[in-house]
């Protein structure tokens, strides 16, 4: 059979497609291994409590169930979830945002594939753009996203020591070039798999880079602050009309449920919910149903903070002392500072 260029991008080998096929493989095994990586989040039992008693909530109210189920949300998502994100963002954080700067997508994966081929690609005749990963390693889920050739160009990372075996991957300003090829820079914050928290600094003097340049800065920020805030290193959350800001609610607890949230500004907003419109008509309605009320209430920063980051702090500083104490004093091993996600990185 004959596949055009653009199936035969999906006919080899894809990274993120392999990482997937194995995480489903493995759970499907009995008994099924204890996850340690790959980006599944752990079932983190406050967490499953309140979802499943809003669940319940759902299911107990007439009509409500089937309300949930049976509607097509707009491209954009639903108009309470977003409403209410909205107003979460502007009381919590000051941000000057209203229900136009959110879409919601079927996972933060799928916003990637929209917001990437928005700002890198062809633009008419031969300008092509790129989008800049100013530090790697980078989220293997990234690299087939483009849907051209060289889409994407990357900076090596500057790497600090530390005592105690530690190191960190820090952005590289010298080695950083933006120039007109650049559509958009990308970061994720923090970062699959090395654990990586891009530092508030370095965030200003991307941010200043990019406007300079007048392009997006897209930050990644699926397990980032206010939520599900995996975040062991001190981090603020940021957002301006330059920023184009993406959240899940994967991490949070709810991956199964591929609630994806972009924060830009409107133009760019009006375009993401029309991509979801021709790709999926609409994005899923139940992740949103079963985390509003914890959006209205704010709870889901407040979990976040007291729950689901002191959960998964306690288990990487536990994987740092089991992998120190299994490979001993004489093993050259360095461990990238663990400041976020789900497992610490090890270099042997
Ligand atoms: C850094 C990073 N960004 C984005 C995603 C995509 O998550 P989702 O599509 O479930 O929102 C993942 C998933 O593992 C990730 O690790």
């Amino acid at each position: 059979m004959k596949f055009s260029d653009f199936g035969k991008r999906f006919s080899g080998e894809i990274g993120i497609g392999e990482l997937m096929d194995d995480l489903g493989d493995a759970l499907v095994s009995d008994p099924a291994p204890l996850m340690l990586g790959g980006g599944n989040p752990a079932h983190v039992p406050e967490v499953q409590a309140l979802f499943r008693s809003r669940m319940e909530g759902i299911l107990s109210k007439v009509g409500e169930f089937e309300r949930v189920i049976g509607n097509y949300d707009t491209p954009q998502g639903s108009k309470a979830f977003v409403g209410a994100l909205a107003e979460l963002f502007r009381s919590e954080f000051g941000w000057n945002v209203g229900p136009g700067n959110f879409a919601l997508t079927n996972g933060s994966q799928n916003a990637f594939f929209s917001l990437f081929n928005l700002f890198a690609g062809r633009f008419g005749g031969a300008e092509k753009k790129q989008i800049l990963l100013p530090l790697t390693p980078e989220y293997i889920g990234y690299s087939e996203v483009g849907l051209e050739k060289d889409f994407f160009r990357s900076t090596r990372p500057e790497i600090s020591m530390f005592p105690n075996g530690l190191f960190k991957y820090q952005v590289d300003f010298e080695r950083l070039k933006i120039d007109q090829q650049v559509g958009a820079l990308c970061f994720s914050r923090p970062t699959n798999p090395t654990g990586n928290v891009v530092t508030d600094e370095e965030v200003s003097r991307l941010r200043e880079l990019a406007n300079k340049q007048g392009v997006p800065l897209i930050i990644d920020n699926a397990y980032g602050t206010p939520f599900p805030n995996i975040i062991y290193a001190e981090a603020q959350p940021v957002w301006d009309e330059n920023i184009v800001l993406c959240l899940s609610l994967s991490k949070f607890g709810l991956p199964s449920l591929r609630t994806g949230i972009v924060i830009a500004r409107e133009e760019i907003i009006k375009i993401v919910s029309r991509m979801t419109s021709v790709f999926s008509l609409a994005p899923g309605s139940l992740g949103p149903a079963l985390a509003l009320n914890l959006v209205e209430s704010g709870d889901i920063t407040r979990v976040s903070n007291e729950v689901v980051q002191p959960f998964y702090q306690e288990k990487a500083n536990r994987a740092v002392a089991q992998l120190r104490s299994e490979m001993g004093a004489n093993i050259p091993m360095r461990i990238h500072k663990p400041e976020g996600s789900l497992i610490p990185l090890a270099l042997v």
